[in-house]
């Protein structure tokens, strides 16, 4: 199993390109269910997540190519990939795909929309938390789908196809959102969606719909309404650049100190965290190329956080908060309101040397004057890559054992990093 291996204590200097967001990309590529026609999209980041989706879409006869590809060249830019359904084989997402990647639940709005029906695996817990299903079920229910559950799978049908409906979820989630939009696009009639997610990935694949000739208003807001279409058809659709890895390398900089252009970033996509780092004693800066983030050698400044649903501070960017925290000349308070267990880097962060006290959703973070390097454990995705923040602000060497946390969601992350003069590399065993 890879771990990584940080020499800590180098400044940042250079530029990090941004990838496409994973959290965009995945519910694009699952849009290609709704049509027969190919749906291509740009800028793909090249990640373990995509590709177990791409094996999943798969199963449900997704046809995948790849534009332009030169055998053993890695690209430094996202991929052109084209997806076609022209008919679906099969409308399960078994167990053993689903449980690997919660968003492969996601495929039961296209499925049950394109063909009246589908057998999808429940997720299961995960990591940081519960993460039940309940709004998914409540939307598909008002869309006129039956639900039975099954021997653990979610068996939905629709034989005479859905029809628009009110959706009210009783609370803020990014994937029923996304399944509501996707499978009311193909309902018949209008579908209003009450409290929906407004986060960046959502007006994201919206749009793609809309290319695709989806009728939908409003998404970015908290109402979203959808006016039914017979069919949808192919389009192009570039993925938007990722706001969390932006965030993430951000507070890497804002960590190390030194000067870094993050480009192709979108400062619009992450204000609230952009407004952090500014008050912890960083510059951000948005230029022609993307976002300029710069820390001399001022002390890092404490601050008080509660995660929040866009356009709060993401929850996904709570464990690198944390990281940078563990540094600041004073005591933060970070709060998670979105997931019950997202803390599980605390351990590990304390490994470094870290003072963390936990309080429920709260934790207590008392700046320390060093960390020093140790062997710590990744436990997911975010939490993985706080840990190498952490271990780029540490004295000596940091390995961060399960990488293939962060080969989920982070594209080339030990390249981005040494081409700004970290010490960092890859050990294969
Ligand atoms: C997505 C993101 C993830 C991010 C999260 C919150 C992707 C691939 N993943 O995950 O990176 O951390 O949004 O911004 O885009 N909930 C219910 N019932 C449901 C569904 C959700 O109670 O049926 C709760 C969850 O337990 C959680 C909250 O709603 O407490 C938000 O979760 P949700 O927005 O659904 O997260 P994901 O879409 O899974």
């Amino acid at each position: 199993m890879d771990r990584i291996r940080i020499t800590g204590g180098n400044r940042l200097n250079g530029t990090i390109p941004i990838s496409g967001a994973k959290n965009a990309a995945l519910p694009l590529m699952i849009a290609s269910l709704l049509t027969e026609q190919t749906l291509t999209l740009e800028n793909l980041p090249n990640l373990a997540d995509v590709a177990l989706l791409k094996r999943i879409l798969g199963n449900h006869g997704v046809d995948y190519t790849v534009s332009g590809k030169r055998a053993g060249v890695v690209r430094q830019a996202g991929e052109t990939v084209g997806l076609t359904a022209r008919a679906i084989v099969d409308t399960t997402a078994p167990y053993d795909l689903v449980s690997r990647m919660r968003a492969s639940f996601w495929v039961l709005g296209p499925l049950v929309a394109r063909m009246g029906e589908a057998r999808v695996s429940l997720p299961g817990g995960c990591a940081i938390g519960t993460r039940p299903v309940d709004y998914f079920l409540l939307a598909m229910e008002a869309l006129g789908a039956d639900i039975q559950l099954d021997s653990g799978y979610v068996v939905a049908a629709a034989p005479r196809g859905l029809r628009g409906n009110r959706i009210a979820f009783p609370g803020v989630s990014v994937g029923a959102t996304h399944t509501a939009l996707m499978a009311a696009s193909l309902a018949r009639g209008e579908t209003l969606i009450e409290n929906a997610a407004r986060e960046p990935e959502v007006v994201d694949l919206a749009n793609c719909l809309i290319k695709m000739g989806a009728r939908i208003e409003g998404a970015g807001t908290t109402q979203i309404s959808i006016q039914g279409v017979d069919r949808l058809n192919g389009a192009i659709h570039s993925v938007l650049p990722d706001r969390i890895e932006t965030g993430t390398y951000a507070m890497a900089v804002a960590a190390t100190g030194g000067d870094v252009l993050l480009s192709g970033a979108q400062p619009d996509l992450l204000q609230s965290a952009f407004d952090v780092i500014t008050s912890a004693g960083a510059e951000v800066e948005q230029t022609n190329e993307g976002i300029r983030v710069r820390r001399n050698g001022a002390a890092l400044a404490p601050v008080d956080v509660e995660t929040a649903p866009f356009p709060g501070f993401p929850t996904d960017l709570q464990a690198q908060l944390m990281a940078l925290m563990t540094r600041a000349d004073g005591v933060s308070h970070i709060t998670e309101t979105i997931f019950e267990n997202r803390f599980m880097h605390v351990q590990e962060l304390a490994r470094l040397g870290a003072d963390i006290q936990l309080d429920g959703q709260k934790a207590t973070v008392t700046g320390v004057g060093t960390l020093k390097g140790a062997p710590v454990m990744a436990t997911d995705l975010r939490a993985s890559v706080s840990l190498i923040i952490a271990g780029l602000m540490a004295e000596g060497d940091t390995i961060v054992n399960r990488v293939y946390h962060l080969d989920r969601g982070f594209e080339r992350l030990e390249q981005k990093l040494s081409a700004c003069g970290a010490q960092i590399d890859r050990l294969s065993d």
